[in-house]
């Protein structure tokens, strides 16, 4: 199947990539002339595992000429959403999209599907997209469909994830659309489910606050398990074996952070608000995660005077396994430290380069360096940091980096 991608971020260029892997003519369309020069020398301009590999042996074409999307019979739009001030949703890249698809094919004689990727509040599909691609006098349903399919792609792991999902959703304007983008995954070993569009919107909203809430619920047992003296990785264990619980989603630390899962729970708050309903839970699992990032400074200051100190942080990436530092905890972290005083020096096997571009001023060192400093901030779990020696240090971990615990003090935040 001819397909088009418009964007090719985190989500476009993975799903090009796999869909091409799986046999279709797949061209990505993005502004960006670096990133399009990249893919068509077939290298990636993300880290994700395994995709360097799919790029080198599969043909996408990447380009910014929209009117190469004119023979597509699907055109995936995966531009980013980002948060607004109030935290509602800024869907202005995705408008703009939208009017470039809309306008060029208004002559298109045959039919095609346009499908939305990237998250959007419930009601959008139908309020916003819909209206700019019937601008040209074409007819959704007669000359197009619409769906809205969203994705669930880990960073780090989404060649994994989108290979095999745990489940496809088709938001289909008509069963005329959704039989196009059925056809796409039905060979996938997937349960799919075929709803409609605000349906799969909300689908995706509420997967990821859920994820954000067991992420808090978890940090909330862990501070009251701090103060017991409960280890509550021990605590996530027993529960994990329930299988209405789950084992997955249960590491207790200093919170979640991200490009997804902060702004999807702050979408869907700023949601519920602007319809009249105060979505108390949702709210304190934000607010809960904002608290806990700031948790390994407040241990700090027990045992180190933060002015003047030298403190060396250990992962700068909002989580292993990805070189993002987008809504990484170790940015409310560094802002705390330097308004206080201190001099920073950190370490991160891949993300030191994004950080920087943040953070130009902080020192950017090896791990063997940080751990001279005055006292050590672990921030990513990175499994290197279990090869440590951190005999006689100062060790505040907000996550669970066993090793450290040979520190001469050792504090986990929970
Ligand atoms: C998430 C969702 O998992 C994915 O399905 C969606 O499509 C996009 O958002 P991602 O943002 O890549 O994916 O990160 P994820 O692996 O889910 O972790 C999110 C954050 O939660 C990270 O900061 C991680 O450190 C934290 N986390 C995760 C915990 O603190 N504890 C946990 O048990 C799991």
């Amino acid at each position: 199947m001819r397909i088009s991608i418009i964007g090719s971020g985190y989500v476009g260029l993975i799903i090009g990539a796999c869909l091409a892997k799986l046999g279709n003519k797949v061209i990505l369309i993005d502004l960006d002339e670096k990133k399009i020069d990249a893919i068509n020398s077939g290298v990636s301009t993300l880290y994700e595992e395994g995709l360097d590999e799919l790029l080198s042996r599969t043909h996408v074409e990447a380009s910014s000429d929209y009117q190469k999307i004119m023979n597509s019979k699907i055109v995936f739009l995966c531009v980013g959403t980002h948060s607004d001030k109030d935290n509602s949703i800024s869907l202005e890249y995705l408008i703009q999209a939208t009017e470039q698809v809309s306008r060029v094919l208004r002559d298109k004689k045959d039919y095609y599907v346009v499908t939305i990727k990237s998250t959007v509040a419930p009601g959008t599909t139908e309020g916003r997209i819909i209206p700019i691609l019937q601008r040209w006098g074409r007819k959704v349903g007669k000359d197009f469909g619409v769906c809205m399919s969203p994705e669930f792609l880990r960073e780090g792991k989404a060649v994994y994830d989108f290979m095999h999902p745990d489940r496809v959703v088709i938001g289909e304007y008509d069963s005329k659309s959704g039989d196009v983008l059925y056809s796409l995954f039905q060979n996938f070993n997937a349960p799919i489910l075929r709803t409609n569009l605000r349906t799969a919107e909300m689908v995706k909203l509420a997967s990821n606050a859920f994820l954000a809430n067991k992420v808090s619920f978890i940090n909330e047992i862990g501070n009251i398990c701090k103060r017991l003296g409960i280890d509550t990785h021990e605590v996530a264990k027993g529960m994990g074996f329930d299988n209405r619980i789950g084992g997955k989603y249960l590491e207790a630390g200093i919170g979640f952070g991200g490009s997804c899962l902060p702004k999807d729970l702050k979408m869907l708050i700023a949601k519920a608000k602007q319809i009249g309903y105060e979505p108390k839970i949702l709210e304190e699992v934000s607010n809960l995660n904002e608290k806990q990032a700031l948790k390994p400074v407040e241990l700090l200051k027990k045992y180190v005077s933060i002015k003047n100190a030298t403190i060396g942080i250990l992962g700068l990436a909002f989580k292993p396994g990805t070189d993002d530092v987008r809504g990484s905890r170790a940015i409310e972290i560094v802002e705390v430290l330097l308004g206080e005083g201190a001099t920073i020096k950190a370490y991160d096997p891949l993300a030191m380069e994004n950080f920087r571009k943040l953070y130009p001023y902080i020192k950017y060192v090896s791990k063997e360096e940080v751990l001279n400093c005055d006292a050590i901030l672990i921030i990513t779990e990175w499994e290197e940091f279990n090869g440590l020696d951190y005999t006689g240090k100062i060790v505040i971990d907000g996550r669970r980096i066993i090793k450290a615990e040979e520190a001469r003090i050792y504090e986990r935040v929970c």
